[in-house]
């Protein structure tokens, strides 16, 4: 507990420390309170933490022994408890040469020669080897939910400059009016169906799945040919009918929301090409190596664990936001969600006691600037302190376009320093003044037009957004949530608590059918059945 007790001392102390006093303290400030590696700058300098705050969350580390924590997981030792599995999707990036034991066997050839197959299937299916019943593939649909979606499709759009082969589609949601949108524009002979499973059970994914395989069949003699599955399940997937040699498979030490790395990666790689996919591998495997081997007070991750632990524990603040001036991030946000909310989303730590304080926080956001024209006023002048996270690439792809990039990269930074400078009332007061206002009438709207500043920010800068820098953040974040969750002593590799609402979906199926009576659910359900029963009749 002492760290803890440390750190809530620290900010009781002074929990209105002005963080531009800070700056004007310490002239050496943003460096010092900056991290670079390997092409990124993370500055956490715009948030109140100093060298005692700093030094006593790097304590925290020490007495959750993060560091051995860490070695259980990239050795393969089964750290997610409750599942009884090792935590590997690092091995997943890893490169030749590496070996990695789960069990006393090492899982790697494994996992390159399926990364192998991989690149053959996608260079087949980019050079047009691979056809569908009537040429070469124009079109794929992902098919799948949760990890076995927000991964490829996040990674997909963020790096559009370099998708060069066949357009990708995916459909997550059961709502079939996503199915039906995609479908709507495309040529069954010419598409190629990715089903994308860790568990080929998810109600959602086979549902689709099989809406595309009869509309496939419609045209297509041998629909089974066009069809792909990613899963753990070998014998669920021959179930469907997808032939072994169309199957790439992997382990259940990748975690759901883990996987884009490896065989739930394919539509990335069909759109990117193997190559690039590569460099994506690369980035994550070179960040592996930093949060394995750096210190704490110098470790990407763990610092912004740290950073998210003050703004959220000791601070109190219940939500952060994720604001990425970068258009194509438009699903990192969504992406996160899933990873940490997912991952330390519970009320119970690892040995089954109740959690002594806060699981990990609400995750949000959206893309700059337009986020700025929509919720950004809360953000500023709201009576909840929501910690922002900002994300940009110092260069755009379009070089014709860079008085767009400028704009971009004026407002990021324009917003942080709104966040931690406001406005005194004083100063709203002497505008009004200055547009002509006096007495009552210029202090009301001064109080108004007043930001009270001391907002929190950080921001993560890089050059441009590659396979390589993707990689790099998105193990950035993966390993952040990791730390945060030995932090605070919970499990971040199970999700036991999507499981109830799955159960009552199934147990409700009959229901809205009118096969069973809706007698014995509460007031609220039976009223909401009743709605969607008559609206059916
Ligand atoms: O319901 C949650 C979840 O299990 C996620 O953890 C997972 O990413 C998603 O469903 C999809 O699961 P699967 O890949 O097994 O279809």
């Amino acid at each position: 507990m002492m760290p803890w007790n440390d750190l809530l001392r620290l900010h009781k102390q002074d929990p209105d420390c002005r963080i531009a006093a800070l700056f004007a303290a310490d002239p050496d400030r943003a460096e010092r309170f900056s991290r670079l590696f390997d092409g990124m700058l993370f500055d956490f300098s715009k948030t109140s933490l100093d060298d005692a705050r700093l030094t006593a969350l790097i304590a925290l580390t020490e007495a959750c022994d993060l560091p051995a924590r860490r070695e259980a997981m990239f050795r393969g030792e089964k750290i997610n408890t409750t599942e009884d599995r090792a935590v590997l999707h690092t091995a997943l990036r890893a490169p030749e040469g590496t070996k990695v034991l789960v069990d006393g066997q090492d899982v790697m050839p494994e996992v390159l020669e399926t990364r192998a197959r991989m690149a053959r299937f996608a260079t087949d299916v980019r050079s047009g080897a691979f056809t569908g019943a009537g040429g070469r593939i124009t079109d794929v649909i992902n098919i799948g939910i949760g990890g076995s979606d927000l991964g490829p499709v996040m990674g997909t759009l963020a790096l559009a400059p370099y998708c060069d082969g066949p357009r990708v589609h995916f459909v997550s949601n059961v709502d079939g009016a996503q199915i039906h949108d995609t479908l709507a524009g495309l040529d069954p002979a010419t598409t190629l169906v990715i089903v994308g499973s860790k568990t080929f059970t998810t109600v959602e994914t086979m549902t689709n799945a099989a809406t595309a395989r009869a509309w496939m069949g419609r045209c297509v003699a041998d629909p089974a040919a066009q069809f792909v599955a990613l899963s753990t399940s070998e014998d669920k997937t021959a179930a469907f009918g997808i032939p072994p040699e169309r199957v790439f498979g992997f382990e259940d030490w990748v975690g759901g929301r883990y996987s884009m790395w490896g065989p739930i990666g394919l539509s990335l790689m069909l759109a990117i090409g193997p190559d690039d996919f590569d460099a994506f591998l690369q980035g994550g495997a070179a960040m592996d190596a930093h949060f394995r081997d750096t210190p704490a007070a110098e470790n990407l991750p763990v610092l912004l664990a740290l950073v998210g632990i003050w703004h959220h524990q000791i601070c109190g603040y219940p939500t952060r936001a994720v604001l990425p001036y970068e258009q194509r991030l438009t699903r990192l946000p969504a992406y996160l969600q899933q990873l940490e909310m997912e991952s330390n989303g519970k009320s119970v730590a690892l040995d089954g006691s109740a959690l002594n304080g806060p699981s990990g926080p609400v995750v949000w956001g959206e893309p700059g600037t337009n986020g700025q024209h929509a919720f950004y006023q809360l953000i500023h002048q709201g009576t909840s302190i929501v910690p922002c996270e900002f994300l940009l690439g110092a260069r755009g792809h379009e070089p014709e376009l860079a008085h767009h990039h400028r704009l971009l990269a004026a407002n990021c930074l324009a917003q942080s320093e709104a966040l931690m400078r406001g406005r005194p009332y004083e100063a709203a007061l002497k505008e009004a003044h200055a547009a002509g206002l006096t007495g009552p009438r210029a202090e009301t709207l001064a109080r108004h037009r007043t930001f009270t500043g001391n907002r929190p920010s950080t921001t993560l800068i890089y050059d441009l957004l590659t396979p390589y820098r993707l990689g790099q953040i998105v193990a950035l974040y993966e390993h952040r949530v990791f730390a945060e969750g030995v932090i605070l002593g919970i499990n971040s590799f199970d999700q036991w608590g999507v499981e109830l609402g799955k159960e009552l979906a199934t147990a409700l199926r009959p229901i809205l059918e009118g096969q069973e009576s809706a007698v014995a659910k509460d007031g609220s359900t039976r009223q909401l059945v009743a709605f969607i029963r008559a609206a059916h009749s």
